[in-house]
């Protein structure tokens, strides 16, 4: 699947203002990386064009609860919120405590939840939070450099949370994660974009939602 970037709203604040948020978000982000690079896996946070890629396809009239793992400095979450319908939420999990101290300091919105901890405990995380499952889970994880096993269990846990007809969305620059995802989702579209640094890989893993076979 390309993806259209139409359906994404992406604020975009004077360039001065954007400058120096980008200036201090990279700050912050190539700190997390120096203390933590093969958790963090890459120098700076994704480009927009990743971002309104990625996003495209989802289908904001239906999401009630959005969760990403390895949000990083929030590189996606602005969008995320400009989108997500007033009662939905937003839950980050990343195991940076630098990231999650950032993230609760500069999204002041009720709908966000920025969570100390793993992917891995994704169903504990939402339950806790009051919902049954997520709608879509976005996962900006460098799996091919995460401790052995942790990649997979975090693709079975995540299809698991997924509601029905829901999504996981993955960017990666290898092509490692969907390995795991293959394993658990039968559908998954495929794209990349290059404006990124690297260049970077993106796949969409569908469930089948209830009325479907299979
Ligand atoms: C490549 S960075 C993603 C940055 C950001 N999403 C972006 O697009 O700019 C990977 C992130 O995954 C986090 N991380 C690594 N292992 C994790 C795990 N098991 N659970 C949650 N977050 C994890 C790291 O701390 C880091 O913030």
């Amino acid at each position: 699947m390309s993806g259209s970037n139409s359906a994404v709203a992406i604020r975009r604040p004077n360039l001065a203002a954007r400058a120096a948020r980008l200036l201090g978000q990279w700050g912050v982000f190539f700190r997390g990386f120096m203390e933590e690079p093969r958790m963090v896996g890459a120098v700076i946070p994704s480009s927009p064009f990743t971002v309104a890629k990625m996003l495209a396809p989802v289908d904001w009239n239906r999401c009630e609860v959005f969760v990403e793992y390895g949000p990083g400095v929030g590189t996606f979450c602005q969008a995320v919120l400009d989108n997500l319908r007033r009662d939905g939420a937003l839950i980050v999990i990343d195991t940076n405590p630098l990231y999650i101290d950032y993230l609760r300091r500069v999204f002041r919105d009720s709908r966000f939840h920025a969570v100390l901890g793993s992917a891995e405990d994704v169903e504990s995380i939402v339950a806790a939070h009051g919902y049954d499952g997520a709608d879509y889970v976005l996962s900006g994880l460098p799996f091919s450099t995460l401790p052995e096993g942790v990649g997979p269990g975090i693709a079975a846990a995540t299809h698991r949370v997924i509601r029905p007809g829901g999504a996981f969305l993955v960017y990666q620059y290898s092509a490692q994660a969907k390995a795991f995802m293959a394993r658990h989702f039968k559908r998954i579209d495929n794209g990349f974009e290059w404006r990124n640094i690297p260049p970077c890989r993106l796949f969409w893993g569908w469930k089948q939602s209830e009325s479907s076979e299979g």
